[in-house]
């Protein structure tokens, strides 16, 4: 049984860039105080038409184009996200259809901003165990998320801090030591109050009362998040390198969850890391959810932040409450050219192999309902 890898990554981010000057025409807020706050100063907003979905996928393709991994190759898709396109039917199936990926299974992953450090550790025990049994695996693993769609754009107490995007990563065990070393993940539902949406579950089905009382937003005490997330990263951090057999001293990079600067800063003095230790595109993209963790992982390879051998942690908390982490040893060579024209190209062909196969599976589902006499 040999560990899963990451050998392919990918982010994509809406164009719609909503500053703090924006948002201060909007709610009774300001520039210094959301900088001052949270290190945030303009975030991305999904336009009309995108969703969870087409980011997720958008993001699937970079990591599968970066992989050298055709769609057709992949056994397993996992989206991490709070804000699915829709309950049923799971976001990561509409991703699958999209991607043209025939043979894999999927399925949407919640454990709020924690998704992807949870989403990485099922799908990197799925491919070592795979190897194991003789079979490759490969699998793409997606953070995503549309929180624009969740927030209370009249509370500035939440608005501020949120953003949408995708990130996604390919896993493949090729034999080689490295990898994904440990994961942590821990939960305390006794806390799920802190961070949540009242409404629109199973509990609370919408109703003109739950609309008009705006509970399908998301909810939070800010204030015990904060404390909570001092204690649980730098926590989850820990654990998962004592399990790798590993001091902090030998973390090349932490990238941790983008919610608030001054909970990285505590994280990395927790941590005994230096600043430069430690990720943080936040200023850029605000919290991103499920998605952050993936986005910043891609971007500080393409910032060159990462080296083949470094020591990389990925650690969260959010809602749940859950808190996790991964240890991983980057151990694949790193892209010196940006992708070529024919690499580009290959991947256009897929996909519109994939639109086209998705058409033609509509239309025989349809022609079959039709031959079948009621
Ligand atoms: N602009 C101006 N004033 C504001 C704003 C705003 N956007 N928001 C709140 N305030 C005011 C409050 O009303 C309050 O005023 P008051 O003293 O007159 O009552 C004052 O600022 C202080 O409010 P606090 O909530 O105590 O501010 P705090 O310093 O705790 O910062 C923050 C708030 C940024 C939300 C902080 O608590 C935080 O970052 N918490 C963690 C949040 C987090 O990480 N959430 C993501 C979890 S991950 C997931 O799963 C999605």
């Amino acid at each position: 049984m040999s560990p899963a890898h990451v050998v392919g990554w990918g982010k994509y981010v809406p164009e719609r860039v909503l500053s703090n000057d924006d948002l201060s025409e909007m709610v009774d807020t300001s520039d210094e105080w959301i900088r001052t706050r949270t290190g945030i100063a303009e975030r991305r907003v999904a336009e009309d038409g995108e969703s969870t979905a087409s980011m997720a996928t958008r993001a699937a393709w970079r990591a599968l184009r970066a992989a050298g991994v055709t769609p057709a190759q992949v056994d397993l898709i996992i989206v991490a996200t709070a804000t699915p396109d829709h309950a049923i039917p799971a976001t990561a199936c509409i991703v699958q259809d999209a991607l043209g990926a025939s043979n894999a299974a999927a399925f949407d992953l919640s454990a709020g901003c924690t998704g992807f450090v949870y989403a990485l550790g099922v799908a990197a025990d799925m491919v070592a165990a795979r190897d194991g049994a003789g079979k490759k695996a490969t699998a793409v693993v997606i953070g995503a998320e549309t929180l624009s769609r969740f927030v209370d754009w009249t509370d500035r107490s939440t608005c501020v801090l949120f953003g949408d995007g995708a990130g996604a990563v390919v896993l493949q065990a090729n034999g080689s030591p490295g990898g994904v070393l440990s994961t942590f993940l821990g939960a305390d539902g006794s806390g799920g109050d802190l961070l949540y949406v009242p409404a629109g579950g199973s509990e609370e089905p919408a109703s003109h009362r739950t609309v008009s009382q705006r509970l399908h937003y998301v909810r939070m005490r800010g204030r015990e998040v904060f404390r909570f997330a001092v204690r649980a990263m730098p926590d989850a951090a820990q654990q998962v390198l004592e399990q790798a057999g590993l001091t902090p001293d030998d973390v090349d990079l932490l990238v941790p969850h983008q919610a608030n600067q001054r909970i990285l800063e505590a994280a990395g003095r927790a941590l005994n890391l230096p600043p430069e230790k430690m990720y943080s595109n936040l200023e850029r993209y605000g919290n991103t959810s499920a998605a952050s963790i993936p986005i910043a992982l891609c971007e500080a390879v393409e910032e060159g932040r990462i080296s083949r051998d470094d020591v990389v942690v990925c650690v969260g908390f959010g809602a749940g409450l859950t808190w996790g982490a991964t240890a991983l040893r980057w151990s694949v060579p790193l892209p010196t050219a940006p992708p070529t024209a024919w690499g580009k190209a290959r991947y256009r062909v897929w996909r519109g192999y994939a639109s086209v196969r998705s058409l033609i599976r509509r239309l025989v589902r349809w022609l079959l309902s039709r031959s079948v006499k009621e």
